[in-house]
């Protein structure tokens, strides 16, 4: 039997996503119609013999919380459940503080993933190498980033006959491996062993410290001695830390349904808008038939579109209203907000740089060194109204706010 873990952080984290992540935690924000998790949970549930998903944070349990639980359950067939932690743990020590639950059961092995990620997640290819290896403690899937880029992550450097692992460091400050950990893990029971022993050291010299981080604490521990290995994949990864890497993951999950969910893809039809490329429409909302959407665009329950709109690598949350004749590019716009009519919305595409060879999406920080605001996609919070005939750019908008005129490069607040 096998279990995962999604480790979905707390209410310290996410900061990057602001102001979106005021209103609903971060891993519940919807990318390509659905909560980032429910991708990972869609992935696990492909799994064969994977019987349940704990999910581990230090959030509030909140009405949204509660209800994406009850609504997965249903839906997915499988036990799925919130384990609080009391404070941040780090990522090893809500493992460590729940290994009793995580091991009930006996499961053969247990995947952790980041929640803020995307990917195809090759589980069931991580399953096959790691049953391969038979002292091996953890597999963790990774990926190539450029030079430069590696740096921000967790990098490794591997045996390439044997792809033990054999020296990582977490965000190294000088190049270490262009091959970087992509935050996704399977790990054999036995890894609570290694953690029990930070633990224990914690204890001696450190007794406030309650956080155990497997990046800095267990990995390190684990090298060279044939328990560590790495599941490369070609296929597609990125992290989820700005709002702007929201829009970036929106166009990879789209383009994954072609392959998992050709039904959640619109396509042509009578009354239906023009459809350009990859496009998600919930069955709830009321897109006119004159409008046009597309390439990457998400567009979510009870959301109205008026005629002559043209709307383009973009999300529309729940609710929001698009009004007649009005341009949205590069921007999400926020729960039940307004754009009136022949308004122009408008923000700064943020791709990984297509120039460089497994170049990863920047993590957008939000003003640049100097001080001034870096472009970046437009953000309208919850509950903004934007008015008839204005242009707004390369801007973010706090929630409930009523613009009167037009903006540019700036936060709204
Ligand atoms: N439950 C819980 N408790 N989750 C946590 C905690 C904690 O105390 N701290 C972090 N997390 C969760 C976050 O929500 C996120 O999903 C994941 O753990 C990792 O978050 P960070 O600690 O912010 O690390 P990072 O994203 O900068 O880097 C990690 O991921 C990269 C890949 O995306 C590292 O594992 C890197 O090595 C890796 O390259
Ligand atoms: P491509 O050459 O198609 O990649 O477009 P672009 O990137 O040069 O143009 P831009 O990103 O400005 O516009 C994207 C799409 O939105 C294009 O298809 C434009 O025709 C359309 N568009 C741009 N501005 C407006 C506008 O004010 N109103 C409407 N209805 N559509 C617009």
């Amino acid at each position: 039997m096998l279990k995962a873990i999604i480790l979905i952080g707390g209410p310290l984290k996410g900061t990057r996503f602001r102001p979106l992540s005021l209103d609903l935690p971060k891993p519940l924000f919807p990318v390509a119609g659905f909560p980032i998790i429910q991708h990972h949970i869609e992935a696990c549930q492909k799994v064969e013999g994977l019987k349940e998903i704990l999910l581990i944070g230090f959030y509030q349990p909140s009405d949204a919380f509660k209800t994406f639980l009850s609504r997965a359950q249903q839906e997915f067939h499988i036990s799925i459940r919130y384990l609080q932690e009391y404070t941040s743990l780090g990522t090893a020590g809500g493992l460590y503080h729940f290994r009793d639950v995580i091991q009930s059961g006996n499961p053969e092995c247990f995947f952790v993933m980041n929640a803020d990620v995307c990917s195809d997640f090759p589980l069931t290819e991580m399953v096959e190498s790691h049953r391969q290896r038979a002292h091996a403690c953890c597999t963790m899937m990774g990926t190539e980033a450029s030079r430069e880029q590696a740096l921000n992550y967790g990098c490794l450097v591997e045996n390439t006959d044997t792809h033990e692992v054999l020296h990582y460091v977490e965000k190294p400050g000088t190049f270490v491996s262009s091959i970087i950990n992509c935050g996704v893990y399977l790990f054999s029971p036995e890894v609570f062993k290694h953690i029990a022993t930070v633990f224990a050291r914690h204890q001696e010299d450190l007794p406030s410290k309650d956080s155990i981080r497997l990046e800095q604490d267990i990995f390190p521990m684990l090298t060279g001695d044939s328990k560590l290995y790495v599941h490369k994949t070609q296929n597609f990864w990125s992290q989820i830390k700005s709002a702007g890497s929201a829009i970036y993951a929106n166009r990879l999950y789209l383009a994954l349904y072609h392959k998992t969910h050709p039904d959640r893809l619109a396509a042509p039809g009578e009354g239906m808008p023009t459809i350009k490329g990859d496009v998600y429409i919930h069955p709830s909302a009321n897109v006119d038939s004159t409008a046009v959407l597309g390439p990457n665009v998400t567009v979510g329950a009870n959301v109205t579109i008026g005629p002559g709109t043209r709307i383009r690598e973009s999300i529309i949350l729940d609710g929001a209203s698009i009004q007649d004749h009005s341009c949205i590019l590069h921007s999400i716009v926020g729960w039940n907000s307004t754009v009136g009519a022949w308004t122009r919305v408008e923000g700064t595409p943020s791709d990984p740089n297509p120039n460089i060879p497994f170049a990863k999406l920047d993590s957008g920080e939000l003003f640049s060194e100097d001080g001034r605001l870096n472009p970046s996609i437009t953000i309208l919070g919850r509950n903004v109204t934007i008015p008839p005939e204005v242009i707004v750019l390369n801007s973010i908008v706090l929630p409930h706010k009523d613009l009167p005129h037009s903006y540019k490069n700036q936060i709204i607040l």
